[in-house]
């Protein structure tokens, strides 16, 4: 890669497994797998070439309408991923944090995954934080309940901290795969000053030189946050 201005976060919207997989004449769960499989290729890279937090939107908060067989296919993924094929996440040397209401999942998903997040706690490769049943709406509604509750007035700094990226800087460049343009009640307070990059290419196909590209689109844009120059 050429000589670029690295995001310090990148945000991924991974969409288009579904429609990957029917051209192909299989199952939506087929899509589902090639894309948690890509998920760990693309976000491998992503830390190699020395991005330091990558966030991912494993499932939203409507996602949970989808039929349950398509829910259950999905929470069975988690297991694998978060329990007995966990080496998968684990050899990317990074510290895993989960954003969004995982009571929804099944018990043993939960524990798996208060268990990788503590595993993973001590590395230092970097920062993944896996979007389940995280919707960014409910997020702020929920900010401002808490606000309310401490009878507090908020400013950016305070609010920002009743969020669940609480913490952590907001994503320099978000990535829709699958040729829709909208964020999808993705990360929607975080976003203010995102860049935002669009490929029409349907997740489970978004390839390492794809993350390249974007990264080198992002890199020759000019960041101005409202003011004149970057
Ligand atoms: C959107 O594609 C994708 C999802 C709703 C799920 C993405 C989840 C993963 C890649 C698995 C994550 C797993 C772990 C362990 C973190 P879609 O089904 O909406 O595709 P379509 O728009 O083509 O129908």
């Amino acid at each position: 890669m050429k000589r670029i201005k690295l995001p310090v976060h990148i945000a991924f919207i991974m969409d288009g497994n579904g429609r990957w997989a029917r051209r192909r004449f299989r199952p939506r769960a087929f899509g589902h797998r090639a894309g948690v499989q890509n998920m760990t290729k693309v976000c491998a890279h992503a830390f190699k070439i020395g991005v330091r937090i990558v966030t991912v939107f494993a499932l939203s908060t409507e996602n949970l309408s989808r039929p349950k067989e398509e829910l259950d296919e999905l929470f069975e993924l988690f297991r694998v991923y978060f329990c007995k094929k966990k080496e998968r996440l684990l050899e990317m040397q990074v510290k895993i944090n989960v954003l969004g209401d995982i009571s929804v999942l099944p018990q043993d998903i939960q524990d798996d995954i208060l268990e990788m997040t503590e595993e993973t706690s001590c590395y230092c490769g970097g920062l993944m934080n896996i979007c389940i049943n995280y919707g960014a709406r409910q997020e702020i509604v929920r900010a401002v309940n808490t606000a309310v509750s401490y009878g507090r007035f908020v400013d950016e700094t305070s609010f920002k901290d009743l969020l669940s990226t609480s913490g952590i800087p907001d994503p320099d460049l978000i990535i829709r795969t699958g040729g829709e343009v909208r964020l999808s009640n993705f990360l929607l307070y975080q976003a203010a000053y995102s860049e935002l990059y669009f490929s029409k290419k349907m997740w489970p196909e978004f390839s390492r030189r794809d993350l390249e590209r974007a990264i080198e689109n992002y890199s020759a844009r000019d960041r101005r946050y409202g003011n004149i120059r970057g």
